[in-house]
């Protein structure tokens, strides 16, 4: 018999094809996604769950996912998934990471490069038929090339951001919990520092951690009020990681010159001073969102949900304790 899968919200349709072809598959062909009470009731009868991250999965809701033997979710981010109550369910948890480094790295260093050279404004400004003459310093913004960014979180997405930066004749600084291996740090020309360090000295810096107890709230009004007034922050990773009232007020009161921010708190709410603001740029989490990226992150996790049901070892497998539960 085969296994029976859900799929939480819309994914690209190959990817539920390949699941078809393998496993009864209850497909919510939406974008609207189940509500709390709705995810439980149809993740019924189910062995497999293919999820998204607006799928909040808290220890509560993990322990009565009764006969669930893996939960597949489509992002490199796992946060939505209490990833210690399903390894004691003896739940496997998959993400989808590779397939989006590069591309969430180009949308950093678009952000990047949008607040530095005020691009929203200037679109804003061409759009709207206010512009009459040239002058010297019309819209005039800061310079990104052989300037300092400082990278906090040097895994697969961070090490894209530096390879990008190098293009840009860039000093890179980074943090990170564990220390990269050194042929790494030399053939990326990074510089290890402290979180302070790279606070004081950064000219951009750029957020490329995961969602933890440790990393919520990096960045806050202390550690705002530690980097250059002309400094520009950019997050592509999850907006906890901030405080976004604390950065807003920030932004007003040009603490810091500038933001470029994908992720937000409480998606897809908005905090309303950043809306008022002309020196933030804003995305709607979009860091991985190209065409080709979306459908490989939407295949890989079909791939880890089947490999799981078919008793594999699911190749991004998140908790290999699991398996032994
Ligand atoms: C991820 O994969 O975690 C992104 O935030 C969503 O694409």
């Amino acid at each position: 018999m085969k296994p029976a899968v859900l799929v939480t919200k819309r994914i690209f349709p190959e990817a539920v094809e390949l699941l078809r072809r393998h496993a009864e598959v209850d497909y919510v062909d939406s974008d609207d996604g189940l509500s709390p009470e709705e995810l439980e009731a149809r993740s019924r009868g189910k062995q497999g769950i293919v999820s998204q991250l607006t799928d909040k999965f808290t220890a509560e809701r993990i322990e009565r996912l009764e006969g669930v033997r893996v939960i597949a979710n489509v992002a490199v981010g796992f946060d939505n998934v209490d990833l210690a109550a399903a390894t004691r369910q003896g739940i496997l948890v998959t993400n989808t990471p590779d397939v989006l480094t590069d591309t969430t790295a180009d949308l950093t260093f678009a952000l990047l490069l949008a607040a530095a050279r005020r691009i929203v404004e200037a679109h804003r400004f061409v759009h709207s038929g206010k512009w009459r003459r040239w002058t010297i310093d019309l819209l005039a913004g800061r310079d990104v090339h052989h300037k300092t960014l400082g990278i906090f979180g040097m895994g697969r997405i961070g090490q894209a951001v530096a390879r990008r930066a190098a293009g840009f004749s860039m000093r890179v600084l980074y943090h990170d919990a564990r220390r990269a291996p050194e042929a790494l740090e030399r053939e990326l020309s990074l510089e290890f520092t402290d979180k302070l360090g790279l606070l004081r000295e950064s000219d951009f810096v750029t957020l490329h951690v995961p969602l933890n107890d440790s990393t919520r709230k990096l960045i806050g009004a202390a550690e705002l009020r530690e980097m250059k007034p002309s400094a520009i922050l950019v997050n592509t990773s999850r907006g906890p990681v901030i405080d976004e009232a604390a950065l807003a007020q920030a932004l007003a009161d040009r603490v810091i010159a500038a933001a470029g921010l994908d992720v937000f708190e409480s998606e897809p709410h908005v905090h309303p001073l950043l809306l008022e603001l002309e020196n933030v740029v804003l995305a709607p989490h979009i860091g991985s969102a190209s065409i080709d990226t979306r459908r490989k992150m939407s295949l890989l996790a079909a791939e880890n949900a089947l490999a799981a049901l078919a008793g594999r070892r699911p190749p991004n497998l998140l908790n290999p304790e699991a398996i032994s539960q």
